[in-house]
């Protein structure tokens, strides 16, 4: 298939068009680089030894969506580009609005008109909210608490409407649990603008010498040692689903978690961290942070009955590509 992957440069992106191009895909990224460097697409090209076509365009341009579709024949489509920082939404709501809504509509529209009938959706477990664990797709939906996952939460639901009226589309809502690791090359990874809000960017920051010590943010949650519990994925795992949601896909509306079912506290992580890499991690117990919840871990039996899919890595592994990533990584 030719596939267009916006937001291809990005974290998850860049290893999906990986795992695209390993399995004979054609790819065609587009990214407006907002937040994502250049140089990947070469680390990309690096790994497979295949060329990829790019365009620098931001997905709100119709216009030059449009332009794209007239050029190529596009088999189907990955959509990756949005802002994804949940407290720069709390402060920039509109911009996260705009942007992450308005890329879905355009992107909708174009392949509506072009007649492209696969569009593989980037969702999150945070449309969830604080739901029994584990979470399973068919469960109520939660309001979120942030601008950013209400922007998830809303892009489902225009996704589901627009299918339904249309026959022909096929649509998955791909919900990620908390993505981590890097490829095992080393040559791609995360890599955040300014501190990072996330948990292992932090932790491999604090490893590196880079920030002093990770703060971890309560531990007196209902969870076996206090701390948060979260379902990690290695991001190559998460890449494969992908893959195999593209390859799946049927009309109609499809969601499936993509998460490995197992829940991994923070101090967990932490412990596995410096185990797989003999590295100590600094860290001392501060407040909760607002807008957390206890456990997120996903109930993983449909993507594995309906995609035959599952998360393969472990969390060694996961801590393992994180840092060698990290460790090699200039900025
Ligand atoms: P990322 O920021 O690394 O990648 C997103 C890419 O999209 C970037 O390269 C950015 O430059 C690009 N982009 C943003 N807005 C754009 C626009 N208007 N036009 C063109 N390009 C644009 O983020 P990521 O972690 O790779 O996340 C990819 C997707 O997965 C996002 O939609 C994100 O919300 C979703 N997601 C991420 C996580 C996570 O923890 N990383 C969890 C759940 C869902
Ligand atoms: N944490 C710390 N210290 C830090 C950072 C995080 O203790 O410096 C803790 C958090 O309190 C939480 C856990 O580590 O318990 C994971 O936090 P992350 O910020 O890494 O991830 P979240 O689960 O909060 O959110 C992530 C993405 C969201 C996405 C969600 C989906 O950031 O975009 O996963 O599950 F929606």
């Amino acid at each position: 298939m030719q596939v267009l992957v916006t937001g291809g440069v990005g974290y998850i992106g860049s290893h999906t068009v990986v795992s695209l191009l390993e399995a004979g895909h054609s790819v065609i990224v587009v990214d407006n680089l907002v937040n994502s460097k250049i140089e990947t697409l070469d680390k990309i090209k690096q790994i497979t030894n295949k060329d990829i076509i790019f365009y620098q365009v931001d997905v709100t341009d119709e216009s030059a969506v449009e332009n794209i579709f007239t050029n190529h024949s596009i088999d189907g489509i990955i959509h990756f580009a949005g802002l994804k920082a949940v407290s720069e939404s709390v402060e920039r709501p509109l911009t996260y609005y705009y942007n992450n809504l308005v890329s879905t509509l355009v992107l909708v529209k174009v392949c509506q008109k072009y007649n492209v009938n696969r569009f593989v959706f980037s969702s999150s477990a945070t449309v969830y909210g604080d739901n029994k664990v584990p979470f399973v797709e068919s469960m109520n939906l939660f309001p979120t608490t942030n601008p950013y996952g209400e922007t998830k939460a809303i892009s489902e639901r225009i996704l589901i409407d627009i299918t339904k009226a249309n026959p022909a589309f096929s649509l998955a809502i791909l919900r990620y649990f908390n993505p981590v690791g890097a490829h095992e090359s080393g040559l791609i990874g995360e890599a955040p603008n300014g501190i990072p809000n996330n948990l292992m960017p932090y932790v491999t920051q604090v490893a590196k010498g880079k920030l002093n010590k990770l703060r971890v943010f309560g531990n007196d949650y209902p969870t076996t040692d206090g701390t948060g519990v979260r379902d990690f994925i290695h991001v190559t795992d998460l890449a494969e689903g992908h893959v195999a949601a593209l390859d799946y896909l049927t009309a109609g509306t499809h969601i499936y978690n993509l998460g490995t079912g197992e829940g991994t506290s923070v101090l967990e992580l932490i412990h596995a961290f410096e185990v797989a890499n003999e590295i100590k991690v600094p860290y001392e117990i501060v407040e909760r942070r607002p807008g957390d919840i206890a456990s997120c871990y996903a109930d993983t039996t449909k993507a594995k009955q309906e995609l035959g899919w599952v998360a393969k890595r472990d969390i060694i592994e996961m801590c393992r590509d994180a840092w060698r990533f990290e460790k090699n990584y200039k900025e």
